[in-house]
């Protein structure tokens, strides 16, 4: 409830507020990348730690009213040189971070994470106000049932992508066509992708040349968790972790998920090429 005078933040701008405050006083911090924050978070000496977190603290928000699925995705670096941190101590590849992981705010809590060990699911018992190991080890399904991503920009796809989706739909094999779930929460598509299996893909696209999700606090921390669970990631040239990001919030396609789906989406990139 809003108190008198005071004006309604919206969710992503309140949440970065409590992001932001708990980590610089954490003491374990020396940069922070936010989605919501043009620039980067460089905290003072005398808290500052060893490591750099960049982080969406509220992804899905076009979903917070009709009270889908949202969530907040995190990856950690370390510094360099914890007495002149730099940006390049967070402009690094993916598969430099020591850790990644999401909350998903929906019918329960939960925090899945990695420290490069495997992937672990953890679900708030709000009776405990802790969080218990509920997901142990997950592994992504070798292959899906389901492919996931936005039809609506169909028009605008490239070769390769619309290839794919077609096999999806009319499998040239006898297999069945597979199902088609998106809900527009990254973190919610990406959860029941680690957890059914499939493809999860943001791919480019005439409008959007290097497609719409941000490689730091997005792509990076869910291509290191699906690479943790057994699957794979895919930008349409490269593995995911193999990107190395020149500015904080730049863009990249991504395909991710069941190791054989997205193995496929590679042939038809590699084939593309070959091509042209
Ligand atoms: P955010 O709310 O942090 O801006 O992220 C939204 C992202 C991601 O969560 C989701 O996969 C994608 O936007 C959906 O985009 P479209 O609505 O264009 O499909
Ligand atoms: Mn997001
Ligand atoms: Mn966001």
């Amino acid at each position: 409830m809003c108190r008198q005078g005071e004006e309604q933040k919206k969710l992503d701008v309140l949440s970065n507020e409590v992001f932001i405050k708990a980590l610089v006083s954490s003491g374990r911090t020396s940069i922070l990348v936010s989605e919501e924050d043009e620039e980067a978070t460089f905290v003072e000496p005398s808290r500052r730690g060893k490591y750099c977190v960049v982080f969406d603290p509220l992804d899905g928000s076009s979903n917070i009213d009709c009270g889908v699925s949202i969530g907040t995705i995190f990856g950690i670096y370390t510094v360099k040189d914890t007495n002149e941190p730099t940006l390049n101590d967070v402009l690094q590849p993916g598969k430099n971070m020591v850790a990644a992981g999401y909350c998903m705010y929906g019918s329960s809590c939960m925090l899945v994470l990695s420290t490069g060990e495997g992937v672990n699911g953890f679900t708030l018992d709000p009776s405990l106000g802790e969080f218990i190991l509920t997901h142990p080890d997950i592994k992504t399904p070798k292959k899906g049932k389901i492919y996931s991503v936005n039809e609506g920009n169909a028009k605008n796809w490239d070769e390769p992508t619309a290839k794919y989706v077609d096999n999806c739909k009319f499998p040239k094999d006898k297999a069945p066509a597979k199902s088609l779930r998106y809900v527009g929460s990254m973190v919610a598509d990406v959860h029941r992708t680690f957890l059914y299996g499939g493809i999860f893909m943001y791919p480019a696209d005439k409008k959007s040349p290097n497609g719409k999700l941000r490689v730091l606090y997005e792509v990076f921390p869910m291509s290191f968790l699906m690479e943790q669970a057994g699957g794979q990631a895919f930008t349409g040239k490269e593995r995911a972790l193999d990107l190395d990001p020149k500015s904080i919030h730049e863009r990249s396609p991504i395909f991710l998920g069941s190791y054989d789906d997205v193995e496929e989406i590679k042939e038809l990139y590699a084939a593309h090429e070959k091509k042209n």
